[in-house]
């Protein structure tokens, strides 16, 4: 199937661009599939344009916020918080064009994070399972936020991807010598699919506490991920929804929000945890072609471990992951 023939477009899902706090006064610069956007404050809430000043084409991320207004660094257009432009100095006293106005995009703020839709969303905001996030038993915080040089489905692929760990993770979240991989039931859902891991083994990564921890694995498509881990013995529970966002074709903002029913009391969590991302990082950003490959026929399957990379890719197959119409 060509890209235009793709029933399904990336840009017509919700991507996360950056957490609420980054976002201020300042005019900042975010991309999003290849694009570049604008991102600003005002009383009026978030607003993300696409960063180009519809006169003459300059970054609106260069300018400044004066009175609820985004201001163009090169001639001083000014556009309000929905990109209508309502100065235009060199002609103050004539009537503003109606062409005039910035290209804005929807904005929603969910999670602690800033998600933009680039064209109409087909889907809502990723839910989470379980609703942990309005369940008073549970806690959340953002916990990373991390660029890799490789494309949103290997990244999600990844984070779905059992067999890697005795090799990426050998003594934290594999045994080397049992890399062999049980069967598990793949659940097809309208926005994704789950399945469920369990007999997980997990050490710390000072070698000196383990466990046998269950995964359940919730992928909303297109790139959200959400592993909820549970724990033989104990009643604690910590599920983390990472999201991948496409920033580029070949580079991807990893979010990650983590949700406990307990107080973490492992002083290492935050340094454990980013190195077993930094395993990651390094083998995903080797893998060639960076991003996954258009037909299912390349690359290798083994129906265990691969089965949710398989529907996976099954759906991608429908969707123009260059990702933008005409905008
Ligand atoms: S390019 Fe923005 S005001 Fe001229
Ligand atoms: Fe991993």
């Amino acid at each position: 199937m060509s890209p235009a023939s793709k029933p399904k477009r990336l840009s017509q899902f919700w991507h996360p661009i950056a957490s609420i706090e980054e976002i201020s006064e300042q005019p900042q610069r975010f991309t999003l599939l290849d694009q570049n956007l604008v991102a600003f404050r005002t009383d009026a809430g978030i607003s993300v344009f696409k960063d180009l000043c519809i006169h003459r084409g300059a970054a609106l991320s260069l300018g400044e916020v004066r009175n609820g207004c985004i201001v163009c660094p090169y001639h001083g257009w000014e556009y309000d918080a929905t990109g209508a432009c309502v100065k235009i100095p060199a002609q103050p006293d004539k009537p503003i064009p109606a062409a005039a106005r910035a290209i804005p995009y929807r904005v929603a703020e969910k999670y602690g994070v800033v998600w933009v839709a680039l064209e109409e969303p087909i889907q809502d905001i990723p839910h989470i399972p379980l609703d942990l996030d309005t369940d008073p038993d549970y806690t959340s915080e953002l916990f990373s936020i991390l660029d890799w040089n490789t494309s949103a489905g290997r990244s999600t692929e990844n984070s779905m991807d059992v067999s890697h760990f005795p090799f990426v993770h050998p003594n934290l979240l594999g045994d080397p010598d049992h890399p062999e991989q049980e069967p598990y039931d793949l659940h097809a859902e309208d926005w994704g699919q789950w399945f469920v891991v369990p007999n997980a083994f997990w050490r710390s990564v000072d070698q000196t506490q383990n466990a046998i921890i269950t995964y359940t694995y919730t992928h909303v498509y297109p790139f959200t991920m959400h592993l909820h881990v549970t724990t033989e013995g104990s009643d604690d529970i910590i599920s983390v929804m990472v999201i991948a966002s496409p920033t580029e074709a070949k580079r991807t903002r990893v979010f990650r929000i983590v949700f406990r029913n307990f107080v973490e009391t492992n002083p290492n969590f935050v340094s454990d945890y980013l190195h077993i991302l930094e395993q990651d990082r390094v083998v995903v950003e080797s893998i060639r072609p960076e991003e996954i490959p258009a037909s299912l026929k390349e690359e290798l399957h083994i129906k265990v471990p691969d089965l949710s990379s398989i529907a996976f890719r099954r759906w991608l197959e429908n969707v123009d992951t260059q990702g933008l119409a005409e905008i």
